[in-house]
């Protein structure tokens, strides 16, 4: 596989999806692969799923590969799980995917995959300032580019409105749940954004998720400071993210190596 090709796989509530990514265009050099979900979605049955997709694409053992996953993640251990099996709750998804995979991957929260995706080659391309990517599906993710550099595990899905987690009545889920039509659930949007913009002050908000593509229905009904537009990548920026993101991490690694050899080499002359 090209150096410049690396994989992305996003793990969702209903499917594990992956492709490899060409770096310098954001575009997917092969046909997307999805699998669905495990249920229940615990880390064995997603892990195993992980390595499958990514075996999918015969990556090269210098590949970069990225994961995405709807919780938080620390250096590779999962932190939080609101939308998938509790079971992941102080998992090191790092080093499990691994052993089911055979292959190193970078692990990260799916709407930091997202947001990333749309920096480096959808709507927010290139664009510095802070720049807040929200993705409205099950739950809310969120997350936060600051002039190019990810801020991660912003978790403003959380925050609470009118005594309950904001993602109850605002994700794209709630309007099935509590029976809204548009109107109604443009109403929580706007008192979701309204409170972030109170918050945060982001320069620009872009808006993911499956509901992204109708956008029309709802974007331009809400009023806030910062213009708010739909995201570009749509289903493929979480993909596009988590492979971009990794081979931004898998070059840092290489280059610590490579320092850290040379140190002891230059060590080893002067004994
Ligand atoms: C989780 C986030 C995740 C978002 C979207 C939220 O419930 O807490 O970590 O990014 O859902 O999947």
């Amino acid at each position: 596989m090209s150096k410049h090709i690396a994989i992305g796989v996003d793990i969702g509530g209903s499917g594990i999806k992956a492709a490899p990514v060409d770096l310098k265009t954001g575009e997917f050099t092969e046909e997307r692969y999805r699998i669905p979900t495990p249920d229940p979605s615990t880390p064995d049955a997603v892990a195993r799923t992980v390595a499958k997709c990514i075996a999918r694409f015969s990556p090269g053992r210098k590949t970069a590969i990225g994961v995405a996953f709807p919780g938080v993640v620390q250096r590779g251990v999962v932190k939080t799980a609101a939308n998938v099996d509790d079971a992941w709750i102080g998992t090191n998804m790092r080093e499990l995917i691994r052993d089911y995979a055979g292959h190193d991957v970078y692990v990260m929260n799916d709407a930091d995959a997202a947001g990333y995706g749309e920096y480096k080659h959808g709507a927010a391309h290139g664009r510095d300032g802070v720049i807040l990517m929200t993705t409205l599906g099950t739950g809310i993710g969120t997350a936060m580019i600051v002039d190019g550099q990810l801020v991660p595990n912003l978790e403003m899905g959380h925050i609470e409105i009118d005594g309950q987690d904001a993602e109850i009545a605002a994700a794209e889920s709630a309007r099935e749940r509590l029976g809204l039509d548009w109107d109604g659930w443009i109403k929580n949007l706007q008192r979701y954004y309204s409170e972030i913009e109170k918050l945060l002050w982001p320069d620009l908000i872009i808006v993911g998720g499956g509901v992204s593509k109708s956008h029309h229905m709802f974007l331009p009904h809400l009023t806030l400071r910062a213009p708010i537009i739909p995201a570009e990548l749509l289903n493929g920026a979480g993909i596009v993210g988590a492979a971009a993101w990794a081979a931004s991490e898998h070059k840092k690694a290489e280059k610590a190596r490579k320092d850290d050899e040379k140190k002891a080499a230059r060590k080893a002359k002067h004994h």
